[in-house]
């Protein structure tokens, strides 16, 4: 399928039909294109915690303020977490990157104070999220990003230590009784002229 088809295609879920299961296939291969998502000088700075567990699920669904319904709905919730301690990072940092990047991250960790330093490290994770919803449209899986939810209460029920939680990823299949399929409302865009500079 074409890019721009599937880039029309993908639109915010707002409501799952929880009856149709996804296939482990689809599962395990957004695994591994998250662990695959690119970042700045290949830092890395997440983890992605899978759900399917209902129950948990359904306790996370009541801390994802009006994401609730979705969440109990959709089959799989996937949870972005951002890295938060720093200095038990800075081990992640040194047993997998090679020295040149290691040595680059202390000089941007030296610079940057360290609520800039978190900030860049969201930004990586927002990548990923990104690179999630295109692999999730590809596999035909609908999906809805939520910013919408309670971090240190997520942290909590985790039990998270040294990650906390900046977004999550509803997947499944939607309902028919959906009112945001692209078919009932079309996308809404800024104009090209308006975003899009050819020079
Ligand atoms: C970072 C991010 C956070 C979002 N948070 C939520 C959310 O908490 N709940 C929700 O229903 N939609 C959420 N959305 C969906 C947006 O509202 C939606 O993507 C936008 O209106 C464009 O519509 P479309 O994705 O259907 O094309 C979020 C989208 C992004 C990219």
């Amino acid at each position: 399928m074409k890019v721009v088809e599937l880039a029309n295609q993908r639109y915010a879920t707002k409501r799952f039909d929880s009856s149709k299961q996804i296939p482990k296939e689809h599962i395990e291969n957004l695994k591994e294109v998250l662990r695959l998502a690119p970042s700045s000088i290949n830092i890395q700075p997440w983890q992605f915690t899978f759900i399917e567990n209902p129950e948990l699920k359904a306790e996370l669904a009541k801390v994802s303020l009006h994401n609730e319904e979705k969440i109990n709905q959709a089959n799989l919730l996937v949870v972005f977490s951002v890295a938060d301690d720093l200095d038990e990072f800075q081990k992640v940092v040194e047993s997998s990157l090679p020295q040149g990047l290691v040595d680059w991250y202390n000089s941007i960790r030296k610079t940057l104070p360290e609520s800039e330093l978190k900030n860049w490290f969201a930004k990586q994770v927002y990548i990923a999220l990104g690179v999630g919803l295109s692999a999730c449209v590809a596999m035909g899986l609908d999906s809805t990003p939520m910013e919408g939810i309670e971090g240190d209460k997520y942290q909590e029920i985790l039990n998270h230590k040294s990650y906390k939680p900046i977004l999550a990823l509803a997947v499944g299949y939607h309902s028919e009784e959906d009112r945001n399929r692209v078919e009932v409302t079309p996308k809404s865009r800024r104009a090209a002229e308006d975003v899009i500079i050819s020079l």
